[in-house]
């Protein structure tokens, strides 16, 4: 944990910097990446960019593949494609010895069920595809003679969660006609409640099972799911409560259906519990949920962040004689977050995509990835202050602007160290990356940046690890001794499909089929940084 003196240095220092956060910001295109010089003070020499099929450190960093798509976890079981957010959980408090959660965010049917893209899909195909997806349950331990963690295979605690699995919606009504949901997908980011349960996040669940309006109209998902199986779209788009020794899930309709990118929980000053939470797409909102009671997420308050204002305001049919005027109910306001959302003022941002809490000063982290259609191309990095957790009011400012000034562009999962410094990864998109783009030119593989928030070098981005050919890296997460950052590498070779044929061969090398993995990243520049 930073100390205080080095915080209000930090304050001092980056204070001049900081300009308030106005959601309309405008961010201009760049072609070429700058890279920051450290006073000195860094344990690690900073990364160029790279175009290398291979998660590139610098020296003092070693990097270790734990798990990857398609290794058994047990008898009937394997490990899910797309790894996105992770989350570690000590067994008997043993920091060496834990469950990992791994979020599966999506599939590849070119890779997961050998799809030619042309063909109707089998049913073998979207039972492959439907078992790609959804979340993970790993047991892994340190190996002290190897320093690498391992998964210990045929675990009790090993399980999967997927598109089949069924999960109870916890509300008092039915949603769309059901009590449970079939599965969840689309998970991308997430949070661990102070209960010690897992949240996660369905974000693109359009893309499953498509979407389905308020006049009943439904859009078909692009995965030809529907073939086989009929489940409404309105059972997806909601944060997921996981219990991580028993896999016992709810769907939680308090929090609203739009694309959750992460859910990330705190306490008020009263025991009740707060989650921040945002919404992945163009122009849309980050929401504040409050809970009635302490322990539980079943009930309380969603509210949205009107930024012009610095206030949260409330989605409660009751409390908002506009929403009473265009919803029949609090379950009708949930299914359509995004309008209503809107009509009580929520300011529309760049797409809200992770969110974490520093340790030190308690400010809010988001990161707002891009808005192309409004000019911001590379995203910002905001921070909101609260006086108290489960306040109404709040205050906003700008860490850092994406742009070739900085040397990234579209920041995306972000995570705080033991010393209270930043870490974030960058995921720009698989149509721009290293393709000639002219905006995108000149920013590599997406990467991992790491960023002091006190001394010297505060406020400035170092990029400490690129990913292999097409990845975003997703999903950090330090063990609990902080010695081990795990991290997820997400989609390697994205556009295999599109070319017919693997356009990464990362991590087995040769001419094998990329493997979405998940990394633990050590060595003694990490133990210096953390020292
Ligand atoms: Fe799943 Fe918005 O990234
Ligand atoms: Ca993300
Ligand atoms: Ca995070
Ligand atoms: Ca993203």
């Amino acid at each position: 944990m930073a100390s205080r003196r080095d915080f209000v240095k930090f304050m001092g220092r980056t204070g001049l910097l900081a300009a308030t956060f106005a959601p309309f910001i405008k961010v201009t295109g760049a072609s070429a990446a700058a890279m920051f010089n450290s006073n000195g003070t860094l344990p690690f020499t900073p990364l160029p960019i790279t175009m290398k099929d291979d998660v590139v450190l610098p020296d003092g960093f070693n990097y270790h593949v734990i798990l990857s798509w398609g290794d058994k976890i047990n008898a009937t079981e394997t490990f899910g494609f797309g790894n996105d957010y992770t989350a570690f959980f000590p067994i008997n408090g043993n920091s060496l010895d834990g469950v990992l959660w791994v979020n599966h965010e999506g599939t590849d049917p070119y890779l997961v069920s050998n799809y030619d893209g042309k063909s109707a899909k089998t049913k073998e195909q979207v039972d492959a595809e439907m078992l790609s997806v959804g979340g993970a349950l790993v047991r892994i331990k340190l190996n002290p003679l190897t320093n690498k963690w391992e998964q210990v295979v045929n675990d009790k605690y090993n399980r999967r969660i997927s598109a089949k699995t069924p999960i109870p919606f916890a509300w008092h009504e039915p949603i769309d006609g059901s009590n449970i949901a079939i599965g969840t997908m689309g998970n991308c980011a997430g949070g661990v409640t102070p209960w010690n349960t897992l949240l996660t996040c369905e974000e693109g669940f359009d893309g499953f099972w498509g979407d389905k309006d308020e006049k009943g109209t439904v859009t078909p998902g692009h995965l030809q799911w529907e073939k086989f199986n009929s489940y409404s779209p309105l059972h997806y788009g909601w944060v997921v409560e996981v219990d991580p020794f028993t896999g016992k899930s709810k769907k939680l309709v308090s929090l609203g259906r739009f694309a959750h990118e992460a859910a990330v929980p705190a306490l008020a000053k009263d025991g009740r519990c707060v989650v921040y939470t945002g919404d992945d797409a163009n122009d849309e909102c980050l929401y504040k949920f409050i809970s009635d009671k302490p322990g539980n997420l079943e009930i309380g308050t969603l509210y949205v962040a009107n930024f012009e204002k610095g206030e949260w305001v409330s989605m409660d049919i009751e409390k908002q004689d506009i929403l009473k005027a265009n919803f029949k109910s609090q379950t009708d306001v949930l299914l359509n977050c995004r309008k209503a959302a809107h009509l009580v003022g929520g300011s529309k941002l760049d797409r809200p995509e992770d969110i974490e809490i520093d340790p030190v000063t308690n400010d809010v982290f988001i990161t707002l990835s891009n808005n192309n259609p409004k000019g911001n191309y590379h995203g910002t990095i905001v921070r909101i202050t609260e006086d108290e957790r489960g306040s109404l009011k709040f205050k906003s400012s700008v860490l850092l602007t994406g742009g070739k000034e900085t040397g990234f562009s579209s920041p995306d999962n972000i995570a705080f160290d033991k010393k209270g410094n930043l870490w974030f990864t960058t995921d720009i998109s698989g149509t721009a990356l290293n393709t000639g783009d002219p905006i995108y030119a000149g920013f590599g593989n997406n990467s991992l940046f790491y960023v002091p928030m006190s001394g010297p070098d505060a406020g400035k981005p170092f990029r400490v690890a690129t990913g292999p050919m097409e990845c975003e890296f997703t999903g950090p997460a330090f063990s609990p001794d902080f010695k081990t950052l795990f991290l997820s590498v997400q989609h390697p070779g994205e556009t295999s499909g599109r070319h017919g044929k693997y356009t990464s061969n990362w991590p087995n090398g040769g001419n094998s089929m990329p493997k979405c993995s998940v990394i633990g990243i050590s060595g003694p520049a990490l133990d210096a940084l953390m020292a």
